[in-house]
This record gives structure tokens, C-alpha cells and sequence, in this order.
């Protein structure tokens, strides 16, 4: 199979669904080798998908791996992402990009110096559900759009994930673990942020631990897990976005965006497909609207397919560094104006991404321009 060599960063819990997809899903990417820093989850993973196992050195250091998908956890993520730069590779991280504004702007910075490309999950937004909402905003379905609501609710993962840790520490929390998923969807509907206000709260001060690895353990609680904030969007729309680790139960929708000519429900932008539900002024009922995009199964990676198409044809790519570090610094806004009781204007802006084209891209013996 040929394609773009791609090497994996990071064996742990999400690593299974880019493994599955970039060895099947995409046929302009070829992965070949993973690394980890505890070898054996890379040699079992490796032996899984008929990849390579290596070190982390190893595969900066060889010459034909040009992406390297960096899964670490995201204290890693800076400094994982400036070696493989420093090494010449372009990177694909997940989310979030980085911890702090000065790691990712150094990011930025590192990938300019070296002509390299970033690219940053989530890519959910590719997927057939939000590309068709942006297709109906696009075509004029809601009209002019007003504003937006976002929510995402849950208590926390500590029930489910194996080493749910991190999730409690700097650089994790609601906002800074699902916020990229919500902030992405609205950034590519309604684009950048202009300024942000908010209220960030820590609840409990502990958590335990019930998934089976570590049950009992007793974890402090480092950052803010009830977080409520307030955006202006820089074309002048306005959206409420709560992420919380707190709420046992609820039923609030995951984004609704309002039109001056109607409603939309966008699905939840975790996933990738719908329902896309519509609702136009006068209608009585809300219409669940045929998907015009593929790729409405889970296709984590499809953001690492469309940078290999940008770096091949020398088009930007859509999961962009610079979308993915206007997210941080949008949900960095969201905490410091609530530290501050204030609101934050956003140093950061980016562009809208290009609409995928309804032809996929991505299906096997597609041309990838
Ligand atoms: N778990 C999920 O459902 C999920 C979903 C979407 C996104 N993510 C994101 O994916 C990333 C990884 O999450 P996870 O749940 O797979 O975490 P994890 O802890 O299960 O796995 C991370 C892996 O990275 C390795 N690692 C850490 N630092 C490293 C370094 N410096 N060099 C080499 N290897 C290193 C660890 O040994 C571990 O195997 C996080 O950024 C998270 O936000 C996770």
C-alpha cells in the first residue's frame, strides 16, 4: 500500500481506534511503526496491526516516517510535538493542543522555523454529521445565525478509564478535555472568538476511583470541573458553552445553533455522524435531515489523512495548528475571565476551515487533490 508514512506517539486507551483506521480506513496514509514510553504496550500494539515496534528516538530518526501522530498524554504533548519537529517531522496531536498559551505558541513557532505542519484532533468535525450542519449554514437553511448553546455533562471518567488521573491534574478538567470538541464544531460554524467571559468551579476536592486497575484510589482535584462560559463570536454571534465533571444527570442538548430563519440541532461532536435535526420558522415539527457527507462512523485520523492530502498538494490542511491553539486560548480566555470576574479579549484568531466537498476525499482510489 502506498501513501504517507505515519508513525504512532503513544499506545494507550485511544491509540486502538487510529491504529484500526490509519492501517485500513485511509489510502493516501500508510502507518508503519508505533512507540511508547512503557515498550510493551508498543510491542503488543505493534503485533496487533502488523506495524513496527520502536522507540521514541528510533522513529524520529528514521528517514521515512514523515508524520508522527503524537497520542501522549497532554502534559506530553508540547514536548513530544518539539522533538519530533526538531527531528523533521510534521505532527498530528489529539486534543488538547497544549496545556499552556506559551507550550503552544512555541509549537507555532517551532513548525513556522521548520516549514512543518501541526495538525490537532479533534477531527470529528470532519465527519458526516457537523460537515452537513455546515453545509445547511452554508446553503442558508437557519438564515443569518444568531447564537449558539453548547453542553457537555458527565461526572467525570474516573468510572470507565484505566488511569483517569490526568484528567483531575493541570491541563485537564471539563473544558480543557471536551471543551476542543464543542469550541472546534462552533469555531468551524460560526468562526473565531472575539472575547470570552465565564465561571470556572471545583465541586469536589477528591475523586475515587471505581474503574478496576486502581478502584479505590483517592485522587485530588487540581482545576476547575464546572465551567460556564460566555462567548462573542468576531462576527458578532454570541454562545453559552458549559463542560462539566459534575452533573450526575440531565438532558440538555449537546449544540443547538440558532438562525434568524431557524433552529439546528448539531449532534454530539464527540461523535462523527448524526442526527442533524432542522427546524425552520413555522415548521411544527423538527425534520432529521439525510447526511451529505461520509464519514458519519467513527473516523478518528481522518484529520491525519486530509494534512497528508495538504502537505502532498500544497493546500492547507483543516485540523490546523491554528484553529487547534485559537481553542486553547479560547478556553484559557474562559478560566482566566472567571479568575478575573471579567471579560477576555482574544489575543488569537484563525480561519474558518475550507467545507470538506461532499465527494469523499478519503474513499479508496480517491485522486486526494
Ligand atoms: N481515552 C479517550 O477516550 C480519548 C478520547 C479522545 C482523545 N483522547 C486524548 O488522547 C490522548 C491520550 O489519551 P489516552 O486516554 O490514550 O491516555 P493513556 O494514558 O491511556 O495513554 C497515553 C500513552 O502515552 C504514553 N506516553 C506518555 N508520555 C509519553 C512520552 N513522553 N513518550 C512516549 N510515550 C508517552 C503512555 O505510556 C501511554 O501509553 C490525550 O491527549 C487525550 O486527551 C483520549
Amino acid at each position: 500500500m502506498a501513501g504517507t508514512k505515519v508513525g504512532i506517539i503513544g499506545c494507550g486507551n485511544i491509540s486502538g481506534i487510529y491504529l484500526q483506521n490509519l492501517t485500513k480506513t485511509f489510502h493516501n496514509i500508510q502507518l508503519v511503526a508505533c512507540a511508547d514510553m512503557i515498550a510493551e504496550r508498543a510491542e503488543a500494539k505493534a503485533a496487533e496491526h502488523g506495524i513496527r515496534a520502536m522507540s521514541v528516538e528510533a522513529m524520529l530518526a528514521d528517514p521515512e516516517i514523515s508524520i508522527v501522530v503524537n497520542l501522549t498524554i497532554p502534559k506530553a504533548h508540547a514536548s513530544v510535538t518539539l522533538q519530533a519537529l526538531d527531528a523533521g517531522k510534521h505532527v498530528y496531536l489529539e486534543k488538547p493542543f497544549a496545556i499552556r498559551r506559551e507550550d503552544g505558541l512555541a509549537m507555532l513557532a517551532k513548525a513556522r522555523e521548520k516549514g512543518l505542519r501541526i495538525g490537532c484532533a479533534p477531527d470529528t468535525f470532519l465527519g458526516g454529521g457537523i460537515q452537513t450542519c455546515r453545509k445547511l449554514l452554508d446553503d442558508g437553511w437557519v438564515g443569518k445565525p444568531v447564537g449558539a448553546t453548547a453542553f457537555m455533562t458527565c461526572h467525570g471518567h474516573e468510572g470507565w478509564h484505566p488511569d483517569p488521573e490526568f484528567y483531575y491534574e493541570v491541563g485537564g478538567g471539563p473544558m480543557f478535555d471536551m471543551g476542543p470538541y464543542y469550541l472546534t464544531a462552533l469555531v468551524n460554524l460560526l468562526g473565531p472568538v472575539a472575547s470570552a467571559a465565564g465561571h470556572a468551579d471545583v465541586t469536589f476536592p477528591t475523586r475515587t476511583i471505581t474503574s478496576a486497575k486502581k478502584f479505590g484510589k483517592i485522587v485530588p482535584v487540581e482545576v476547575p470541573t464546572h465551567i460556564t462560559g460566555l462567548l462573542r463570536f468576531a462576527d458578532g454571534q454570541s454562545a453559552t458553552v458549559m463542560t462539566s465533571f459534575d452533573v450526575w444527570h440531565s438532558q440538555l442538548p449537546r449544540i443547538e445553533l440558532y438562525g434568524s430563519e431557524g433552529t439546528m440541532i448539531v449532534p454530539d461532536p464527540n461523535t462523527f455522524g448524526g442526527p442533524v435535526l432542522l427546524r425552520r420558522m413555522g415548521q411544527e415539527d423538527w425534520s432529521a435531515m439525510p447526511l451529505s457527507h461520509g464519514h458519519a462512523d467513527n473516523s478518528r485520523g481522518i484529520g491525519v489523512a486530509d494534512m497528508a492530502r495538504g502537505i502532498a498538494a500544497g493546500t492547507p490542511h483543516r485540523a490546523d495548528m491554528t484553529l487547534a491553539y485559537h481553542v486553547l486560548d479560547v478556553m484559557h480566555a474562559i478560566h482566566d475571565a472567571a479568575r478575573g470576574e471579567c471579560t477576555v479579549k482574544l489575543a488569537s484568531s484563525c480561519s474558518r476551515p475550507e467545507a470538506l466537498p461532499i465527494v469523499d476525499l478519503y474513499a479508496a482510489n480517491a485522486s486526494f487533490k
